[in-house]
């Protein structure tokens, strides 16, 4: 049995996470952690073998630091890292030999969304990304749609061309990450969504995810759960771990 704590437990991916850990086969919950339980004692207390990740922005770094620090495998779905963070759990994951994931997304059809924009890419220089998420979203844009456009740029056989365009409004263009504009809706009623647009001499092509509801994202937590058991390295996006 695989030992499982949920940090975030009470949140709304939390709570979810909770549920489903405790009825996969092959998991066991030792703990559902919140706000002011100490992670580090939990984890030696319990003996756990992966820790997943479920809380706010401003956590995650530590929470992460805390989870590699204790030897644990951290499986991380909270968003707000920043690149030279990654690079830095990156490298206590490989001098520890530690497994982990860093997800900006669970979902099976966010992560083919990403991998077949990045094929796209190959054809399409002009391309721009929307997500759109509830309106409870305290970050944006998304892990998701940074990590898109971080594949789409690694899929270019061209570079997009530089526009002669004036904002006559700041942020009508959205923000700019590596030459692919991202522009984040935020309203209620929504859950997860994105789509990304190509655009090409006479034609677009409009490749979207849609998650209706948190349920979408448990199926990539357990399986990670179980992946990262025999992993020796922090890998960051679900796709590294389905290929
Ligand atoms: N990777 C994915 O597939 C995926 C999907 C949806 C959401 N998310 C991300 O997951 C995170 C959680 O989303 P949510 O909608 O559940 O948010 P939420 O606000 O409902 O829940 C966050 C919970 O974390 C708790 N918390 C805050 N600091 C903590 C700490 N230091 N230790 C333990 N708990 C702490 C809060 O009290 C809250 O209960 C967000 O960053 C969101 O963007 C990821």
């Amino acid at each position: 049995m695989i030992k499982v704590i949920i940090n975030g437990a009470k949140g709304r991916m939390g709570s979810e996470a909770v549920n489903a850990v405790e009825q996969e086969a092959g998991l066991s919950l030792v703990a559902a952690l919140t706000k002011n339980d100490d992670l580090t004692a939990t984890i030696q207390d319990t003996g756990a073998d992966v820790v997943v990740d479920l809380t706010i922005p401003t956590a995650v770094f530590d929470n992460a630091m805390a989870i590699l620090n204790t030897g644990a495998r951290p499986v991380i779905g909270t968003s707000g890292l920043q690149p030279q963070q990654i690079e830095e759990l990156q490298a206590i994951a490989q001098q520890n030999q530690i497994g982990g994931v860093i997800a900006p997304n669970f979902s099976i059809g966010a992560v083919l969304m990403m991998k077949f924009a990045k094929e796209a890419a190959r054809f399409y220089p002009d391309v721009e990304i929307i997500e759109l998420h509830h309106d409870k979203k305290v970050d944006a844009p998304s892990g998701t749609a940074l990590k898109t456009a971080q594949m789409i740029d690694a899929g270019f056989n061209e570079r997009p061309k530089a526009k002669q365009e004036t904002e006559t409004l700041a942020g009508a263009r959205g923000a700019n990450h590596q030459d692919v504009h991202i522009h984040s809706i935020r309203l209620p009623g929504l859950v997860a969504h994105q789509e990304v647009l190509f655009g090409g001499l006479g034609e677009t092509l409009s490749i979207r995810s849609d998650c209706i509801n948190r349920s979408a994202f448990m199926p990539g937590i357990c399986f990670s759960c179980k992946k990262v058991m025999a992993l020796k390295e922090l890998v960051y996006g679900l796709e590294h771990l389905l290929d």
